[in-house]
């Protein structure tokens, strides 16, 4: 099964796609993870993106369609893929019809967390992952069990994004709202949208996305 997970920033879509990736075994492809791993290793890919990123604008449609295809070639071909964070662009959106076509997969299902904008800044300047791990919490809404220590792999070290101001928010906003939302008649057409409020509480939102995803998990 193939997924995207569409919203703007904060509304959920990494929370989401941890909880379907521990589920169900799916992979995760977030292109932000990808690009900040570039960032990160100083790669020609990470020193073009690195500004882009700080200022909250959208990297090229040919670096992460590139780096989608790649994540995809590295994956089992009966492995599912979540696809995080992409597509943000009608390009690319036409991209990964093209990509899956050439690795005889197809898009299953469109997931649209509808979210309240002005409750995302709050989201996004309080949260934070763990450094070794990346499980991600927020000051408010999901703190470790014990303050300081992350609950599985007993890490004491976390990290905030340098995106994560609410400056640059405002304009992952506004590119949200600009590019990546017209995207969504694209697939409204196919009958592969699903809508989930992504302003309930985490558990309501992942059992609305494994109720659209004819999926329910048994433990
Ligand atoms: P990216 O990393 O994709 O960031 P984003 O889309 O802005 O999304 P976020 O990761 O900020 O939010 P999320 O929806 O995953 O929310 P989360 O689950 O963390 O992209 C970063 C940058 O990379 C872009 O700005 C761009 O420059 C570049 N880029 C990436 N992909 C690209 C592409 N395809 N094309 C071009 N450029 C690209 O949740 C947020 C917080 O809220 C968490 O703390 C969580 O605990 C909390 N929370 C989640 N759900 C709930 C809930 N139901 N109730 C209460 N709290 C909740």
């Amino acid at each position: 099964m193939n997924i995207i997970l569409l919203g703007p920033p904060g509304a959920g879509k990494g929370t989401q796609a941890q909880r379907l990736v521990e589920h169900y075994g799916m992979r995760q492809l977030s292109t932000g993870d990808m690009l900040r791993a570039a960032v990160k290793a100083g790669t020609p890919v990470g020193l073009q993106a690195k500004a882009v990123m700080e200022r909250g604008e959208l990297v090229s449609d040919e670096i992460v369609s590139a780096l989608i295809g790649e994540e995809l070639d590295a994956m089992g071909s009966g492995v599912g893929a979540i696809f995080d964070g992409y597509p943000r662009t009608e390009a690319q959106s036409a991209s990964l019809d093209d990509i899956l076509a050439a690795r005889g997969r197809k898009l299953d299902h469109v997931i649209e967390l509808v979210v309240d904008e002005d409750a995302l800044v709050e989201r996004i300047t309080g949260r934070f992952t763990c450094a070794q791990c990346g499980k991600g919490y927020h000051d408010k809404f999901e703190q470790p069990r014990q303050v300081g220590v992350r609950d599985k792999c007993g890490s004491t070290e976390f990290k905030r994004r340098p995106d994560d101001n609410e400056a640059t928010v405002r304009t992952r906003m506004a590119e949200y709202r600009a590019k990546t939302a017209p995207i969504l008649p694209i697939y409204e057409a196919r009958g592969i949208v699903a809508r989930v409020d992504g302003m309930a509480e985490m558990d309501h939102v992942t059992a609305a996305i494994e109720s659209a995803i004819g999926q329910k998990v048994t433990h």
